[in-house]
């Protein structure tokens, strides 16, 4: 079931989630309504924040579905490593219309858990280490806007406070 994306500036996406305790039913439904969501949108990542959930637990597949093993879900990851610079692109589900250039390690190794509760480390270069740390962010209430700073960042938060109070946003 596609579940609707928060926007910046809905509050859920602005705080701490929670770790998760355990993998009941209603996770599990979660986490299928999550990839679901992801692929309809469509985007590359999606973490529980951004669909009103504050647990720490996303899902990212940089193929979009074109690679059947591109599919990751992380339930309560942690950063082992990351090194090095990228400056790419980047935009969010939550941020629609809006793309700035992000600074991000080139490379980052997540550890965390799959949805059957094994453990997994899975080393990342490039896209997929840009997602890995997109998406780390939403679980720390931090959205890509948030990374920008001075004029960029202003620009893009007074578009938004305009198309809130146009009520399109
Ligand atoms: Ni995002």
């Amino acid at each position: 079931m596609i579940r609707p994306i928060l926007k910046y500036g809905d509050a859920p996406l602005h705080e701490k989630a929670r770790p998760v305790d355990e993998l009941t039913p209603e996770i599990d439904r979660l986490i299928d309504d999550m990839i679901d969501t992801m692929y309809a949108a469509p985007g590359v990542g999606l973490a529980a924040p951004q669909v009103g959930v504050a647990l720490r637990l996303f899902v990212v597949d940089v193929s979009v579905g074109r690679d059947s093993g591109g599919l990751m879900v992380f339930v309560n990851p942690e950063f082992v490593e990351r090194d090095g610079t990228q400056l790419e692109e980047e935009g969010c589900l939550s941020v629609p219309g809006f793309n700035a250039t992000v600074v991000r390690p080139m490379r980052a190794v997540l550890r965390g858990f799959d949805r059957e509760w094994q453990q997994r480390t899975v080393e990342a270069t490039g896209l997929l280490a840009r997602a890995f740390q997109h998406e780390m962010d939403h679980l720390d209430g931090t959205v890509f806007v948030d990374r920008l700073r001075g004029i960029k960042r202003d620009l893009i938060v007074r578009k938004i406070r305009k198309l809130t109070r146009a009520g399109k946003w």
